[in-house]
């Protein structure tokens, strides 16, 4: 009873507890802010207009009538505030703010490079997002094998290969991250990928790091496997070669086998699989030197701090409504590679909360 009144907690605490549920209960709306903005295309209109731009020319430059100005005022102050824009000074001196880009905005801009917009897209469609609604009732029933199938009666992957829309999205997100990983894998752990003279790409997509590493490297042979709905189609070079197959059955015998943000998809027992047919495929009898090459995140890599570590959670939750995979510990990294007969492994916290875990025969 004494609980139910907070007389155990000091007026600090209770309002400061009243707070954090705000802050959770409302976390949504960061996303859901992004989100409109970036509907809206507003970092492209700033990008465009190629120095810090007023809200009355933001306004003037949006789709929307000029008499709904002060919410775009208050989009980007919330905006601001989680860093995707910053108000700077113009000199103009014409008593309006100025907006100008971030790091992250950058990242945001439609038609750069590295953008991210993909995976923002894929990861708040209305098919991916539905799930979400329904994860304490999937965990309740024996029947379904995700929340994702009980939604959408198939599951992620079936829903990919029969549903072209998700299909594009689901590989215009990954192909999107794999340029701005391949960006940074080249540009400063090249060293890897010296001496492979064949590496496959397993569950590869469609082709981006593969297509970079080829390029990269034109004396290595290639390899995309992934399943015939994503690379069916696709036209390799002289040194890469797409192959439309199931990663459970067959991995083609090379020197490194790469599995970038697959291995996170999948529960123990399919994990332990591929990293058998990984090993069968690195081990030729003539061939030494061999090595599987993962990029996902090890949870309790040295030095995150909170964000980070809140970050890795969630991505481990995302995956919870889809697949039967999970974000792991160095221990239950470990533990996969040396029941699947590896001998050792390498992990370099290399490109942001992901690491390279380089595992040897
Ligand atoms: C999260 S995506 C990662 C794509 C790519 N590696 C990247 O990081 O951009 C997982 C990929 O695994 C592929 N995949 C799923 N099941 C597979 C299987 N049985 N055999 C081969 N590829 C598979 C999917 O089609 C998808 O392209």
């Amino acid at each position: 009873m004494a609980l139910q009144n907070g007389d155990q907690l000091s007026t600090e605490q209770l309002l400061h507890a009243q707070a954090h549920v705000w802050n959770h209960l409302f976390s949504f709306i960061s996303s859901m802010s992004l989100k409109c903005a970036l509907e809206l295309g507003i970092p492209d209109i700033i990008h465009n207009h190629a120095k810090p731009i007023t809200l009355s020319e933001l306004v003037h430059a949006l789709p929307i009538p000029a008499g709904k100005s002060h919410f775009v005022y208050r989009l980007m102050r919330i905006l601001i505030h989680s860093e995707f824009f910053v108000r700077v000074a113009d000199g103009d001196d014409d008593g309006e703010e100025h907006y100008w880009l971030t790091p992250a905005s950058l990242l945001l801009l439609r038609n750069s490079p590295l953008s991210m917009t993909p995976f923002f897209q894929l990861m708040l469609d209305p098919v991916m997002m539905k799930p979400f609604d329904h994860i304490s009732e999937w965990l309740g029933s024996e029947k379904h094998s995700s929340a994702f199938e009980l939604v959408h009666g198939r599951s992620l992957f079936e829903y990919v290969g029969q549903e072209a829309g998700l299909n594009k999205l689901l590989n215009q997100a990954t192909s999107s991250d794999s340029r701005l990983f391949t960006h940074v894998l080249l540009r400063d752990y090249k060293q890897v990928l010296e001496g492979i003279t064949s590496l496959v790409d397993v569950g590869g997509g469609t082709g981006t790091t593969a297509e970079a590493i080829a390029e990269a490297f034109p004396d290595m042979k290639c390899f995309v496997l992934d399943l015939p709905h994503v690379v069916g189609g696709l036209k390799g070079t002289n040194n890469l070669t797409y192959i439309a197959g199931d990663m459970f059955e067959a991995i083609p015998s090379v020197d490194a086998v790469l599995f970038k943000w697959v291995m996170h998809d999948w529960d123990d027992e399919s994990c332990l699989k591929m990293l058998k047919k990984s090993k069968e495929a690195i081990g030729g009898k003539d061939k030494t030197g061999g090595k599987v090459m993962i990029v996902d995140m090890v949870l309790d890599v040295n030095g995150r701090d909170n964000k980070e570590m809140e970050t890795c959670f969630f991505f481990d939750i995302a995956l919870m409504p889809y697949l039967t995979g999970r974000e792991r510990t160095e221990k239950e990294w470990a533990k996969l590679f040396f029941d699947a007969g590896f001998t050792n492994y390498k992990i370099t916290p290399a490109f942001g909360l992901r690491s390279l875990i380089e595992v040897y025969p």
